[in-house]
């Protein structure tokens, strides 16, 4: 990965900072996005001092311009794009019954849609260097979650794009991986949008318990190497997509059981 063109898309925070601090260590021309110019900033500069060569750009990954913009941008500072990383994301917790329809709209603009845009901005400049697209997914693009109808709603579309795209460019030798990552410590459940639209600011989950931003984006890294079609990451998270295979009925109860049990849970047991 010495001197390859990584664009990660939501760069400033858990499995993307994650992800442009290991390719940036493996030589990597790193550039980042994402919303939040001060946090952008700030990984930027901490980047910077491991000596990793890496350009921070805002941009929401919502927007069509600002994707088109962060993709130029890139191209004007390093001359092409090897690897594409599509991982700005948001998710959710709320009933359907309860949610404002916006906070859907939201997460397929900025999951999907900014998914979409991105792969597009790139694509000249990736058929070029028959690099990587890396769509970030998640175990919930594979089975749908109670109260996150439109997180997995966002990722399935994700990887239905992704297949798709990936038959498409057989011949062109553009590797696609799509990368389902189980539970990663990080900031996602802070940011989560609740019912009304706002942040729920609170993590139902043991953080520290669960799996390391870097271990994530190691894993990843190595799938980017070998060129990997797609990676499922803990046994749980296998288990639970071979399962839904082959039990989706029993699968249904079982998933609703454990979300249930979360701390402050939206999903009424009665
Ligand atoms: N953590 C998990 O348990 C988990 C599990 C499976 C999959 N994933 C996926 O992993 C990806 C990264 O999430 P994370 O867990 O690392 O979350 P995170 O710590 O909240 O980081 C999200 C990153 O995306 C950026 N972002 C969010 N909305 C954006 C937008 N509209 N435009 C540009 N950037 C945006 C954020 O920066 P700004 O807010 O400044 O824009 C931040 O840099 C997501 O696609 C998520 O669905 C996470």
């Amino acid at each position: 990965m010495k001197d390859k063109i990584i664009v990660i898309t939501g760069g400033s925070s858990g499995i993307g900072k994650a992800l442009a601090e290991k390719f940036g260590k493996e030589g990597s021309k790193i550039v980042i996005s994402g919303r939040n110019i001060e946090k952008l900033t700030q990984v930027e500069r901490e980047l910077k001092a491991q000596n990793i060569k890496v350009t921070a750009i805002t941009a929401d990954s919502a927007s069509e311009i600002d994707n088109s913009l962060l993709i130029q941008r890139a191209f004007k500072e390093y001359g092409g794009i090897d690897v594409l990383i599509c991982n700005a994301g948001i998710s959710m917790r709320a009933m359907f019954e309860e949610v404002d329809l916006e906070v859907l709209r939201k997460l397929m603009d900025t999951n999907f849609w900014g998914t979409v845009y991105a792969c597009k901005y790139a694509m000249p400049f990736l058929l070029k260097s028959k690099g990587s697209i890396v769509g970030i997914s998640s175990i919930a693009g594979y089975r749908g979650l109670p109260a996150r109808t439109g997180y997995s709603a966002s990722k399935f579309a994700m990887q239905g794009f992704l297949e798709a795209l990936r038959t498409e460019l057989i011949k062109k030798q553009v590797h696609v991986l799509v990368a389902c990552p189980n539970f990663t410590t990080s900031n996602i459940r802070n940011t989560a949008l609740a019912a009304d639209g706002h942040p729920q600011g609170e993590s139902p989950l043991e953080e520290g318990e669960i799996m390391s931003a870097e271990a994530v984006a190691a894993h990843i890294y190595k799938a980017v190497k070998a060129r990997k079609r797609d990676l499922i990451l803990t046994t749980k998270g296998k288990i639970t997509v071979f399962l839904n295979k082959l039990f989706p009925t029993m699968m249904d109860k079982m998933v609703f059981d454990h979300f249930a049990r979360e701390k402050n849970s939206p999903i009424a047991t009665i």
